[in-house]
């Protein structure tokens, strides 16, 4: 009886073992792991770069904003990032939304307020796909939380086309579908969003150079952001929190020896 334990115990170690080797080799050749990028915003003194975020603001509503929507962020949420209300008042007038419906019970065209959220480009998902190839290309608002990893995930991404997108400069024997981009950080290492950044594609306000590599860590902070605007808050807070335990252990300690000096 101990022995026929003993084997299955055996047989289910080796049969995990398999597992897990498989599934390894399954998740190596699927896609690459994203690279590793130092962002402000990491740690538990993490803090955002407020000129990263408006010049990734000006990425998404110059590039990204032509496919992806952007829909749990509303243009008066700007003024967190440092743009002043007049700005947003600007910003959200240079968008139509539909609105309605009116006395006469039809829906009709108006410039956006600040308080309404971004609008999408396009009406449904239906449309999206219609329009990318049967594509959906998902907000971006949460993406950053949505993925494992999310902040280098979305930069390896952007930056892990490949410069020419020619058949020869497939890595040996890779099949390209058709209509796809060779791109090793996104699931089957192929995506059907076309390279989205090109070199000096923004004209930046404060001056700093569009590389590529400058607009994707700036969309990602950005996007970070939208994501999570109350992460300085939580950051701060535990500071906070840690401080004051720090603080209070010490004067229970002191206390603790205090009362306790006579008795030993
Ligand atoms: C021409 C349209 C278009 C533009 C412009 C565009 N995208 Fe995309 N994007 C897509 C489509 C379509 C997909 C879905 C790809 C797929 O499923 O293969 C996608 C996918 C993505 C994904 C992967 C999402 C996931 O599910 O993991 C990210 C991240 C992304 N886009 C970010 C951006 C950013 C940031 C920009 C701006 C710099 C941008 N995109 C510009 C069309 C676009």
């Amino acid at each position: 009886m101990k022995n026929l334990n003993l084997r299955y115990f055996f047989f289910i170690l080796i049969l995990s073992l398999i597992t897990f080797i498989i599934d390894g080799a399954l998740a190596v050749s699927s896609q690459d792991k994203p690279k590793n990028i130092k962002w402000p915003f990491d740690g538990i003194f993490g803090y955002f770069d407020k000129r990263a975020i408006q010049r990734g603001f000006q990425v998404y509503k110059e590039v990204c904003q032509t496919c992806h929507s952007l829909r749990y962020i509303s243009y008066r949420n700007l003024e967190e990032v440092g743009f002043s209300p007049q700005e947003v008042k600007a910003i959200a007038s240079g968008y139509q939304i539909t609105d309605g419906p009116n006395d006469q019970g039809e829906m009709f065209q108006r410039p956006a307020n600040p308080t309404d959220m971004f609008v999408p480009p396009y009406e449904n998902e239906k449309a999206a796909r219609a329009a990318n190839n049967g594509a959906y290309p998902v907000d971006l608002s949460l993406i950053v939380n949505a993925r494992p990893n999310g902040a280098n995930y979305v930069y390896s991404i952007l930056t892990g086309y490949l410069s020419v997108d020619d058949a020869n400069a497939l890595p040996k024997g890779f099949k390209l579908s058709s209509g796809m981009h060779f791109n090793p950080y996104f699931p089957n290492k192929q995506i059907a969003m076309p390279p989205p950044l090109s070199d000096n594609l923004v004209s930046y306000a404060d001056g700093t150079e569009a590389t590529i590599d400058q607009m994707a860590k700036d969309i990602v902070t950005f996007l970070q952001w939208t994501a999570e605007p109350e992460m300085e808050n939580r950051k701060l807070m535990g500071i906070k929190i840690t401080i004051y335990l720090i603080i209070f252990t010490i004067i229970f300690y002191l206390a603790k020896r205090r009362i306790w000096r006579k008795i030993k």
